[in-house]
């Protein structure tokens, strides 16, 4: 683990404390981002490498504290133990000595007013996991979420849906993703802007038509060009979007009007002002996140008509006129898209899946009347479930006869050094999981 912490100058006690905290509310199914905002921000950048890292082995560190606390303790105890076991069961991989970790644990639960009466325990047992961790790691090893870092309901709904490939996509969840930039092609040529980098020492690499990814990521305000609009942060899997709607569109969208039904914060949007002069209208059930579009396309010097509206609730937003094309994004479990939030797998439930489900195909069937004759609607979602991707335009197309599939990429799952290769319906390259279909209405 490469982790920003090495150089704070803070004690580790104190991050260490901080992230058991973070690491209690995620499991009160607080999201990590919002956790991380209740951290003081000299800490935090600390603390959000210890709590990914922590997120990434905390199967792991349960098994591991279910054995030396057979009772549960209190969150706060519990969590604390947790972070200092998922930082220190592999020690080839600890961002400190197992043994600096855990003395700085204990120093952590000794200065907490709430874990002060624990810190004996705390002490006991990981004082017991320094001397027996071999043995213990053993046991765990049969232990199926140990293992894999995962819940057991989603391995084995990969095992069902991708019986040849679940072990690469649970490999690849967790290795953390690079930092993959989308140039601004309307105001700068990809290569012109990795010569400015690399003029400056930032080294980056092509990735798809429109990427960039840089060797060493960097926070986005030290990216030279990023206020100035010049590019945005995009995985290379998104990137695929706007150009595969564009691109199933006459003259390349050219003077045609695309819904963006789900849209915020706005990456697929300005991709699609970024490569077309289409209209574009950018829908988001979320007010807040609807402000982030627009700051975003104020940023990149791209405007679009943005709405916050449900849309589902057609007629409080729609004008009457069809679209010509039309970007689903729909809201799923976000289970491809594991390498850069960590906490998703432990925030879903199984449920969620169906749940989602529904809301797809509740949002496809609506939303499929506001297109054109001859028109195409681009339905993706950044999940690796069949039930989010192939199920559901399956279902779809049954109900739909007069809609058509299109060819298209089809499944994209995580893909990175570990895995590359070992995927065949993949793109080459680095990127996270994406489903894409791409469906036409005939001509009346
Ligand atoms: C996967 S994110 C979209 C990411 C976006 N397309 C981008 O590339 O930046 C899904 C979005 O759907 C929105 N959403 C969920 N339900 C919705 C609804 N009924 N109507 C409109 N937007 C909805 C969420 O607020 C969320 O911003």
């Amino acid at each position: 683990m490469t982790l920003s912490s090495v150089a704070q100058p803070l004690p580790l006690w104190q991050q260490l404390q901080a992230t058991g905290v973070a690491l209690a509310a995620v499991a009160q199914g607080v999201s990590a981002s919002a956790a991380l905002l209740r951290v003081p921000s000299a800490l935090r950048s600390g603390v959000q490498s210890l709590l990914f890292a922590s997120l990434r082995n905390w199967g792991r560190a349960h098994a591991l504290r279910g054995i030396l606390a057979q009772r549960k303790p209190p969150p706060e105890v519990d969590s604390l133990l947790c972070v200092a076991l998922a930082l220190s069961w592999l020690p080839e991989q600890a961002p400190y000595e197992p043994f600096t970790l855990v003395n700085q644990a204990v120093e952590a639960a000794k200065r907490s007013p709430k874990m002060k009466a624990q810190a004996t325990f705390v002490n006991a047992c990981l004082r017991r996991f320094l001397r027996e961790r071999d043995a213990l790691v053993a046991v765990t090893n049969k232990d199926l979420q140990a293992s894999w870092n995962h819940p057991v309901w989603w391995i084995e709904l990969l095992q069902h849906d991708h019986p040849n490939h679940w072990q690469q996509i649970l490999r690849a969840d967790l290795v953390p993703a690079p930092m993959v930039m989308r140039v601004n092609v309307r105001r700068i040529e990809r290569s012109a802007l990795a010569a400015q980098w690399l003029a400056l020492g930032i080294m980056a690499h092509p990735v798809g038509p429109y990427g960039l990814m840089l060797v060493n990521p960097l926070p986005v305000d030290r990216i030279p060009g990023f206020a100035q609009g010049l590019c945005s942060v995009q995985d290379g899997g998104a990137q695929l979007a706007a150009p595969l709607l564009l691109g199933a569109l006459p003259d390349h969208g050219k003077h045609r009007r695309i819904l963006d039904a789900c849209a915020a914060p706005g990456g697929k949007s300005a991709h699609l002002l970024e490569l077309s002069d289409a209209q574009v209208v950018s829908l988001d059930i979320d007010e807040v996140r609807c402000e982030r579009i627009t700051g975003n396309l104020q940023r990149l010097g791209l405007s679009a008509q943005v709405v916050a509206a449900d849309a589902l609730k057609v007629n409080d937003w729609w004008d009457g006129q069809a679209f010509d094309a039309i970007l689903l994004d729909a809201p799923c479990t976000a289970s491809g898209i594991v390498r850069r939030h960590p906490d998703v797998v432990w925030l879903r439930r199984a449920s969620d899946v169906a749940q989602l489900g529904k809301l797809q195909q509740s949002l496809l069937h609506t939303l499929w009347p506001l297109l054109k004759p001859g028109g195409v609607m681009l339905y993706c979602t950044c999940s690796v479930f069949r039930r989010e991707g192939q199920a559901q335009v399956k279902s779809f197309l049954q109900h739909n006869t007069q809609a058509h599939g299109l060819p298209c990429v089809g499944h994209l799952l995580p893909q990175n050094s570990n895995n590359n290769g070992g995927v065949t319906d993949n793109l080459p390259s680095d990127h996270d999981g994406f489903f894409y279909a791409l469906l036409q209405k005939p001509l009346d």
